[in-house]
């Protein structure tokens, strides 16, 4: 069961050194995009990398680091990753992905300049060249350092391996509104009460689920654009993608997420037989209507257990539809007679709803809230409503400025955030793409990174000075972001 991975046992050592070296060594492939090699902070992340070789050297007598799809092995021990040290390792994934390396071997000690050495090497590799192991390989022989080792990223003929990231956007854009279409069909066939295309919405979620894998930046940017007029089918898609991508940072198996991806998209199918007239109604509700309003997650679990074959997913689907309502502290409705704890894809799917619900305009919500103001709500009552763990992990991973944000920096320009950084110290500087002026209409820009050091100067080269609405400029955001 899910729940098991987040509570792992750190005791084991192999885990504790993988742990560490992933951290260490991530940090100054990091540094070294950054910085140059004479750096002191370059020096310092150096020195630290090196200390843990040599502590797993000295333990093991060998550190041999291995990416098989998405798991991580040290010394041939599957390293099971906590919560809190997840960004790091999906981070460092991207990183060795792109640069199709997935080994790591080193055998005996070696000096500052030459961990340097290796470090530059891959900060300089193309992305997606499959020979980039080679190069390495060639270059370290000329080098003289016979320590190390790297090789290639396996690959798997079930895997869906993007060739640039052009092409992924394109198919993770492909995955929203499919996903999109697909909602409207079920909503009209449990209208015409005919069956649902169960294989359909499985094989749909797979597919959302590899994307979110693979990078989940284009999903997540397309489920925080606030401007689409049909809220109802893009809340269940956006339900669906901030659920899986969430579940992904906690460690839930893939083979879980595609379920908890579904669970997310069925969460309020029971509004399918609320009427239209409720649903889109723009006064107040009356205690009748809002009765009927809250009967939805009951409705929705009916239609879910009368769907025979669901097999072993119906269980889980019920989970998402019944408790999105309930809160964590149970003060939510339907009203229990009984306590029971909420489950793991019930406490991430209430998590998405409520963002989703907040974050975007609707009939009875004109103004959509920004969602820094969101996050605050949602920090303000966790361990109320919202599983605290969880409220932390989602926090982190919309961000201070979600994608798709419009920004001023403080060199006067205006951008869109496209990418946000793994990691929670680089949270305030992702990616923008510069927009600017010209001939009538906003133009697209370099995507420049926020992490870019100032040179000859101490700090960065641009920082976020305020964020801005798109609506005041006239701007689409989505036309910049895919
Ligand atoms: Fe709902
Ligand atoms: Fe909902």
């Amino acid at each position: 069961m899910p729940e098991e991975k987040l509570t792992i046992d750190h005791e084991n050592l192999p885990t504790k050194l993988g742990i560490e070296f992933v951290t260490k060594f991530y940090r100054l492939f990091k540094g070294a995009m950054i910085y140059d090699r004479r750096n002191v902070v370059i020096d310092r992340l150096t020195q630290e990398c090196l200390q843990v070789i040599h502590d797993t050297l000295q333990a093991e007598g060998n550190l041999y680091f291995k990416i098989v799809r998405d798991n991580f092995f040290f010394n041939n021990i599957r390293v099971i990753v906590k919560a809190d040290r997840y960004p790091i390792f999906k981070a460092f994934w991207q990183e060795m992905r792109r640069r199709r390396i997935g080994e790591i071997e080193f055998s005996a000690e070696m000096g500052p300049e030459n961990l340097k050495d290796l470090i530059y090497l891959f900060t300089g590799l193309e992305e997606n060249n499959e020979s980039n192991y080679l190069y390495i390989q060639k270059q370290l022989e000329c080098r003289n350092i016979e320590s190390v080792h790297v090789d290639k990223l396996e690959s798997f003929k079930d895997e869906d391996i993007y060739i640039d990231s052009e092409d992924q956007r394109r198919y993770s854009k492909g995955v929203y509104f499919k996903a999109i279409g697909l909602v409207k069909e079920v909503v009209e066939s449990i209208h015409q009460q005919k069956a649902l295309n169960i294989r359909k919405a499985k094989r749909l979620m797979q597919n959302a689920v590899n994307a979110v894998m693979q990078d989940d930046s284009t999903l997540l940017g397309l489920a925080n654009i606030k401007n689409y007029d049909e809220y109802t089918f893009n809340h269940s898609v956006n339900v669906a993608i901030y659920a899986i991508a969430l579940g992904q940072r906690i460690g839930i198996p893939k083979k879980h997420l595609s379920h908890l991806g579904m669970a997310g998209l069925f969460h309020d199918i029971g509004k399918t037989k609320i009427p239209k007239e409720i649903l889109n109604k723009t006064d107040k509700l009356s205690p009748e209507e809002w009765s009927m309003m809250r009967f939805h997650p009951v409705i929705g679990t009916e239609i879910i257990m009368r769907m025979k074959e669901w097999g072993e997913l119906s269980t889980r689907m019920i989970n998402g539809a019944f408790e999105h309502h309930l809160r964590y502290d149970l003060t939510g409705y339907p009203r229990l007679t009984r306590k029971k704890k909420i489950t793991l894809f019930g406490r991430i799917i209430t998590i998405a709803d409520f963002y989703d619900a907040l974050v975007r305009p609707r009939v009875y919500n004109r103004f959509p809230y920004v969602s820094e103001k969101i996050l605050g709500i949602m920090l303000e009552r966790s361990g109320k409503d919202f599983d605290p763990a969880i409220v932390k992990v989602f926090i982190n991973m919309i961000g201070v400025f979600p994608l798709g944000t419009l920004v001023l920096l403080n060199t006067n320009e205006m951008g869109i955030v496209t990418q946000i950084h793994e990691d929670t110290e680089l949270i305030d500087r992702p990616k923008v793409c510069l927009i600017y002026y010209s001939d009538g209409e906003y133009r697209r820009g370099n995507v420049v990174d926020l992490r870019e050091a100032d040179q000859g100067a101490e700090g960065f080269k641009r920082s976020i000075v305020k964020t801005l609405d798109p609506n005041e400029y006239n701007i689409n955001v989505a036309e910049f972001l895919i």
